[in-house]
């Protein structure tokens, strides 16, 4: 069993001191362990011209991602054979930083779990080359950590926790560590993430159905994320992590949560049925789009691109 931390960070730094203590406490339950710094890689920003998506749910189509060489293959590989995966980000503007986000466009769509398995199911269906690596399908434990200078960390979570929701991760720990800089002195919040490595290396090694979570208790009973939209109609909001919808109620002991019911938390997108109906949502909207008039939309909007062109610097040479 392998646990991997993708930290995204100064080097040496709170972030690696963080998934180095994990890490540790980690390989003391029999894990072998991998520490990855995105700031020491060279991952390119998603430039969302839809190769992925479209290698994934068209049989046919034969694309590859056009961003090449850089270290994105190389990071695949490194979750791939991980069965464990503690994300470890640093807040910035109150979100994972944009380093990590950029991470996370690249893990998105192309990374999607539901996608996959349908893709792969209709090409062995049709004799075809499943041409998707099956280990994709398997569902990781993951371990999330999001930490900051302060206590503007508001988006943490879902900021940190995304990739889990595409890739159809189990989220078995939450730790988020505000005012960080006593980390390295502070035996509390190492300890903390101790138990977190130990709580992911013991997870990872159960059957998905079987893990449980860890963490503080969030407002969405599905995903435990603590971040809540509240402009949902009806008196309704929805996590903004798995996109979960229900009745934000104030239990008796003051806590703010999500109500609702087994079947609306089936629309989750940490679940399977959450991630096929967004597939099928998606599908619907790429109809209405193959339904537009491209060409007379461009003749449309072509002399307002005249009229308002693009600013851009000098480049000298
Ligand atoms: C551009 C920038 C924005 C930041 N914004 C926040 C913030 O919104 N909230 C916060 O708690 N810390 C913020 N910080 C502090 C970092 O989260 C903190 O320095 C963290 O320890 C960096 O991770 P590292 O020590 O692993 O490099 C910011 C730092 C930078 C450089």
């Amino acid at each position: 069993m392998k646990i991997t931390a993708i930290v995204c960070g100064r080097p040496d730094q709170i972030g690696e001191k963080l998934a180095r203590t994990a890490l540790k406490a980690a390989r003391d339950e029999g894990a072998g362990i991998e520490l990855i710094n995105l700031m020491k890689l060279n991952i390119k920003p998603c430039i969302n011209c839809g190769t992925c998506v479209r290698v994934m749910r068209d049989p046919d189509f034969k694309g590859t991602c056009p961003l090449k060489d850089d270290d994105m293959a190389w990071l695949d590989e490194q979750m791939l054979s991980s069965d464990g995966l503690i994300f470890v980000a640093p807040m910035y503007e109150a979100t994972a930083a944009g380093t990590y986000r950029i991470m996370c466009d690249r893990i998105g769509p192309s990374h999607d779990v539901t996608f996959m398995r349908m893709t792969y199911e209709a090409r062995i269906a049709a004799g075809l080359d499943p041409k998707i690596d099956t280990r994709w399908l398997r569902s990781r434990a993951a371990g999330i950590i999001a930490h900051g200078g302060s206590e503007w960390s508001y988006l943490g979570f879902p900021t940190t926790a995304s990739p889990c929701v595409s890739m159809g991760m189990t989220i078995n720990d939450y730790y988020q560590v505000e005012w960080n800089q006593d980390v390295p002195g502070n035996p509390e919040k190492l300890a903390r993430a101790e138990q977190l490595g130990r709580n992911i290396a013991r997870e990872a090694g159960k059957h998905p159905e079987d893990r449980l979570y860890h963490g503080p208790e969030g407002s969405c009973p599905v995903c435990h994320c603590n971040v809540i939209r509240a402009d949902e109609t009806g008196g309704t909001a929805a996590c903004a992590l798995c996109g979960a919808v229900g009745i934000p109620v104030i239990r008796e002991d003051g806590k703010i949560i999500l109500q609702m019911t087994e079947e609306e938390k089936k629309r989750s997108h940490l679940y399977e049925s959450g991630r096929l109906q967004h597939a099928q949502d998606l599908k619907h909207n790429q109809i209405v789009r193959q339904g537009l008039d491209q060409e007379a939309i461009r003749k449309a909007f072509e002399p307002l691109k005249k009229e308002i062109p693009l600013s851009l610097p000098d480049r000298q040479g």
